[in-house]
């Protein structure tokens, strides 16, 4: 658990190199740096029955902020802890291989600086990965889909499959896929809930997700979900 809570040390020593001969202007944070999120709410104004039933995968977003509820929200409902030590997805044998990151963009989100943050369910935090607006690198690096450059927020389901195949072996790598799909369906509702509108996207270049996040080998990009107000 410690060395997990470490990661984003880690990430930052692993991808100092590859940052810095690349001439973008983001600055890689060296001291990590943590931010509460409000407390979640488990009331909502939308059913699930109404979420379930208008839920589309939207990708015309508003230049409008989210707020920090918002992303305390939507990253709640994707891994946050809701009992005990479990999460709001199930996952096999309660392994837990998924990890959530938000790319925020400049303005993407009132009281967030633009950059890259790493989910820490335990804790409901967020903490500073990167600093700097991504969100152009991110969208080149998922086939140019532009629509992930307009977005506040992406939020990035990341999977380290040990966790789950060391317990299961080659059938592990399936369970992850179908995890991170839970998760996924998971934020889709939620952002209904709020009024947002998000999509699914599996189109990209693993290597150039893990450049922009900076991430290990071993940490496995699965999704990226742009999130904002439908215009
Ligand atoms: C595994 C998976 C990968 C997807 N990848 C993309 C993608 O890269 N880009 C995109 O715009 N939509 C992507 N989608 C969203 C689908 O296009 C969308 O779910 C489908 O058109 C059905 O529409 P609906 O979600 O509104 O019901 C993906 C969906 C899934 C399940």
């Amino acid at each position: 658990m410690i060395i997990w809570k470490m990661l984003p040390l880690l990430i930052v020593v692993l991808s100092l190199s590859s940052c810095m001969s690349q001439s973008d202007p983001v600055t890689v944070v060296e001291e990590k740096s943590e931010i509460s999120l409000p407390a979640p709410h488990f009331k909502g104004d939308v059913s699930v029955e109404e979420a379930i039933k208008n839920r589309r995968s939207m990708r015309d977003f508003r230049d409008t902020s989210l707020s920090l509820e918002h992303v305390s929200q939507l990253l709640w409902a994707g891994q946050g802890i809701t009992e005990g030590f479990k999460r709001a997805a199930p996952s096999a044998g309660a392994t837990y291989p998924l990890t959530l990151f938000v790319v925020v963009g400049g303005s993407g989100v009132e009281e967030l600086n633009a950059g890259i943050y790493q989910y820490i369910p335990e804790s409901h935090e967020l903490l500073l990965v990167r600093e700097g607006d991504y969100r152009e690198r991110l969208a080149a690096a998922c086939l140019s889909q532009l629509f992930i450059r307009e977005a506040p927020i992406s939020i990035v389901v990341v999977a380290l499959y040990e966790k789950t195949t060391a317990r299961y072996g080659e059938r592990g790598i399936r369970y992850v896929h179908m995890e991170a799909g839970h998760a996924g369906e998971n934020i889709y509702l939620q952002a209904e809930g709020l009024n947002l509108g998000t999509v699914v996207v599996g189109a990209f270049v693993d290597a150039e997700v893990q450049s922009v996040l900076g991430l290990p080998e071993e940490l496995i990009p699965l999704y990226v979900m742009p999130v904002g107000f439908p215009r």
